[in-house]
């Protein structure tokens, strides 16, 4: 990979958060990008739209393909895709400038002569680098044909880009049932939320916690300190503590009920995680509350324990220690991590994405360093 596509890659990748749990097409904000030219594909794409709530957007040809639908349109394509697979990519009059406010696109291209319809193909050829990280769905019409051409020229144009689910594939037999298959196929689609910069992280050994700051001063005292990285002390089977070297703005009330995952100061610079819920007579200032606890406690363990608090920001796979590129000292950090040093963030460190973080993520690391 030339190193203006790693750095527009990286950018790309930056751009899109990090992400966590599946949800449906319907809950993620969504862009049905369609191509078509005599209208079957458009009435996918409408019901795709219709179906996950996307905003639609059409690729406008040249203009130039020979009308009614005859062997000239086919050959003028077929001549048009040898062009093509020579480097020459014709005119198309749509162009978007970037992609930011969508977390999933879905494609909805006619297959021409085998293959991807050549319009949508050069978007994509011309859009690949600010699509790049996004997630991808695949819907395909034809008369006949099948569709793994289709699937291999999206995949080809679209390197780092991740696809979800199998392509959709409506021929001119199933034509008719296109709204109930659209209506399945896509609420079968398991996108990945994005989790929002600016969310708190709680990471515990391998897992981590989203949590949530409380909307006061002294939230605002405790995000400036961060990222931290706490050794924190056993206390009474419910909680874990430690003093901070600075003083917080405190304005302490008692809770009543304390709930496993607040996160609270008590006095003015000690940081209390509770993974217990129980009626308390003491007084805090709260600072936030994971969002979902269950697990908390059996990370946390029965002893003192170190836990890191950082703000979520879009991630960059293997950029460990987060300074926006990969390279020598995220494998440090991970070799450290790996022989029990310091926690880091589990999800950025399993480069390969297999469930834990060990050898085989440096050494693939490195050989992504060495190869971009
Ligand atoms: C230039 C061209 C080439 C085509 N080649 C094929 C083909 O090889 N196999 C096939 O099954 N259908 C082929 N078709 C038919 C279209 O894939 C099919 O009718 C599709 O659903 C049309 O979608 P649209 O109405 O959105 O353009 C071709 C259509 C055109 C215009």
């Amino acid at each position: 990979m030339k190193k203006t596509t790693f750095i527009l890659t990286c950018m790309a990748l930056l751009m899109t958060a990090g992400r966590t749990g599946a949800v449906p097409a319907s809950d993620i904000n969504s862009l049905v990008i369609y191509y078509s030219y005599s209208g079957v594909t458009e009435t996918l794409a409408n019901a795709i739209a219709n179906y996950c709530g996307g905003t639609l957007l059409e690729v406008v040809d040249h203009g130039n393909y020979p009308r009614p639908e005859s062997s000239t349109t086919y050959n003028y394509a077929n001549n048009e895709r040898s062009q093509i697979d020579a480097g020459n990519w014709p005119e198309i009059k749509t162009a978007v400038d970037n992609f930011d406010q969508w977390d999933a696109i879905i494609i909805c291209t006619p297959l021409w002569n085998g293959k991807m319809a050549n319009p949508m193909l050069t978007f994509l050829h011309n859009h690949a680098s600010k699509l790049a990280g996004k997630q991808v769905a695949l819907a395909v019409t034809s008369w006949s044909s099948g569709i793994t051409n289709v699937v291999n020229d999206a995949h080809n144009q679209l390197p780092n880009c991740t696809f979800v689910g199998n392509a959709l594939h409506i021929n001119y037999n199933n034509r008719s049932n296109i709204t109930t298959m659209t209506h399945n196929w896509t609420s079968g689609l398991d996108f990945e939320a994005p989790v929002a910069a600016g969310d708190l992280r709680v990471i515990v050994g391998n897992k981590t916690f989203t949590a949530t700051l409380a909307d006061n001063a002294t939230a605002d005292a405790f995000k400036a300190l961060l990222p931290l990285t706490l050794n924190m002390t056993e206390l009474n089977g419910n909680e874990k503590y430690n003093y901070l070297s600075t003083n917080l703005p405190s304005a302490a009330t008692n809770p009543g009920t304390i709930h496993s995952g607040d996160i609270m100061l008590y006095g003015r610079n000690c940081v209390v995680l509770f993974y217990e819920t129980f009626n308390t007579s003491y007084s805090y200032t709260r600072i936030g509350a994971i969002d979902d606890p269950t697990g908390l406690s059996a990370a946390l363990g029965s002893g003192d324990v170190t836990v890191r608090f950082e703000m979520a920001t879009a991630s960059l796979k293997g950029d460990v220690n987060g300074d926006g590129t990969v390279n020598v000292t995220d494998v440090t950090t991970i070799i450290d991590f790996i022989l029990g040093g310091e926690n880091i963030d589990f999800e950025t460190a399993d480069f390969n994405e297999d469930g834990s973080v060990n050898i085989s993520d440096v050494s693939e690391i490195i050989d992504y360093i060495i190869t971009h």
